[in-house]
């Protein structure tokens, strides 16, 4: 099997990347990660790339054409799939075109509820019974690209933002790496 070059996009703990990572070196998972981006230089997951000595970049997002200059490494990796981890910034139209189909995002909600930001605290204001994760392909609406996949757990009385979100990782790390293979199992 010829693993695919992949691209993780991240900007803060990195916990989704180090779990892709792991399953990564499994020689039967289709992707090989070459390349991690991070436009925060305070990111903790770039202690991971260091750690399996995964090329890494920063990227300063306030710098004039930066996707510019991200292009040019995704280039210079060969990189065929792009896994967004907990990456903060919102990702230009032009860019999306350039890889269309192969940018993929995990989102803390089962979309097309709570899209944006501050998931958890929006799913228990409106009472909500379940919550979950979604993989998709991203494209130029906020969290509204084609569902990979999704997986849900029944919200408790007991739980709160933090219980939330410890449970809804917990289901990421099963769920981006099962995205990954359903996407190549048929190419
Ligand atoms: C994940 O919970 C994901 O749903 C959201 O950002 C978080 C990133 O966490 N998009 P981590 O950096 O992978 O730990």
């Amino acid at each position: 099997m010829v693993k695919k070059n992949t691209c993780v996009f991240i900007s803060g703990k990195g916990s989704n990347l180090k779990n892709l990572i792991s399953y990564s070196r499994d020689n039967v998972f289709p992707i090989r990660i070459s390349l991690i981006i991070s436009n925060n230089k305070k990111a903790y997951g770039i202690n991971y790339a260091k750690k399996f000595k995964i090329p890494y970049i920063f990227i300063n997002t306030k710098s004039k054409n930066y996707e510019n200059k991200i292009f040019l490494y995704l280039k210079k990796y060969k990189i065929s799939l792009i896994c967004l981890a907990g990456y903060m910034k919102i990702i230009s139209n032009k860019f999306i075109k350039e890889y269309r189909g192969k940018i993929i995002n995990i989102h803390p909600s089962l979309l097309p509820k709570f899209k944006g930001l501050n998931t958890f605290s929006r799913m228990l204001k409106v009472k909500e019974k379940k919550a979950g994760c979604t993989v998709h392909y991203v494209n130029e609406k906020l969290d509204g690209g084609n569902k990979i996949l999704q997986k849900a757990f029944p919200i408790e009385k007991k739980d709160n933002e933090k219980i939330l979100k410890i449970k809804t990782q917990r289901l990421e790390y099963r769920a981006f790496p099962e995205a990954i293979i359903k996407i190549f199992r048929n190419n």
